[in-house]
């Protein structure tokens, strides 16, 4: 074998072992997203979010509702969340952040969030349509039907330096 294919397995298991622990990550909340994600240049992600109806998701469950796990689960994402797992994360906060991007205490780090695959491999999630249909499904007594394209435009916040 040789050094380039050696490494290169190396490299594998080290990239599997985080994903086996990523398991273990923990929810830090929005306000931590926020120090880096809320710049107008790069997309304010935190500002977008913070006027979406995530955020506002536990405003809607009136009287016994709050505290119901039944309605918890797909509008709180602190209280829907292991319990252990639960850093700064709020109840408050509804559909954060990390419901869609994963716990975020592995990868939130300048050094580890400016690599892609080294982010991913602590965690950090890019959402697809199946990551939505989590919550937006007809267990929802309220469901709508989804239609990924509309629902995404209304919640966008790509960076606009990207492209
Ligand atoms: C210490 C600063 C910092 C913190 C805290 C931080 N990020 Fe990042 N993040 C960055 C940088 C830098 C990049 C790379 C530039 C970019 O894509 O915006 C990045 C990239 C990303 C990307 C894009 C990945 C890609 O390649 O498409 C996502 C998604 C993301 N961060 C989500 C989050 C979430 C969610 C949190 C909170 C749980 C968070 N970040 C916390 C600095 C940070
Ligand atoms: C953890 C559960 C959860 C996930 C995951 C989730 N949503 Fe939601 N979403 C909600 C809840 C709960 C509401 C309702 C908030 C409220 O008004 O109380 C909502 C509302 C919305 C709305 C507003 C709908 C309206 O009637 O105005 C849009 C748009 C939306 N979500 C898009 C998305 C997209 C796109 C994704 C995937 C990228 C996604 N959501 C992932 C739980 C979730
Ligand atoms: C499977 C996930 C899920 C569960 C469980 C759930 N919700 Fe929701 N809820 C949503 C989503 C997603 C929306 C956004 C509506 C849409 O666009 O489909 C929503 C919207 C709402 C709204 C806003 C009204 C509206 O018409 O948009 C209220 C109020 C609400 N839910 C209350 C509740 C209550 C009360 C419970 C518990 C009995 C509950 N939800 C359980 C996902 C869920
Ligand atoms: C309802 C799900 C959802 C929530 C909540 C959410 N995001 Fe995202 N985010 C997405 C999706 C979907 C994308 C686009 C992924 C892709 O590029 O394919 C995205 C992309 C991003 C990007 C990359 C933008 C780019 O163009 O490079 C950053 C950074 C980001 N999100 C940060 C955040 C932060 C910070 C929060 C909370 C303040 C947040 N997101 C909340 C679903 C979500």
């Amino acid at each position: 074998m040789n050094y380039k294919k050696l490494f290169f397995l190396l490299g594998l298991a080290v990239i599997f072992s985080s994903v086996a622990f990523a398991q273990n990550n923990k929810y830090i909340g929005a306000t931590k997203c926020k120090m880096c994600h809320n710049k107008a240049t790069t997309g304010e992600q935190y500002k977008k979010w913070a006027a979406s109806p995530h955020a506002k998701a536990m405003e809607s469950l009136k009287g016994a509702d709050a505290t119901n796990p039944k309605c918890l689960k797909c509008h709180s994402t602190a209280a829907a969340a292991d319990p252990k797992l639960v850093g700064s994360l709020k109840v408050s906060e509804g559909v954060s952040c990390e419901s869609c991007h994963g716990a975020g205490s592995a990868y939130k780090t300048s050094s580890i969030m400016k690599k892609r695959e080294l982010s991913v491999a602590k965690g950090l999630i890019i959402p697809d349509e199946k990551v939505c249909k989590k919550c937006h499904n007809e267990e929802s007594p309220n469901y709508k039907g989804f239609n990924f394209k509309e629902y995404y435009a209304k919640i966008a916040h790509n960076n606009p330096a990207k492209k």
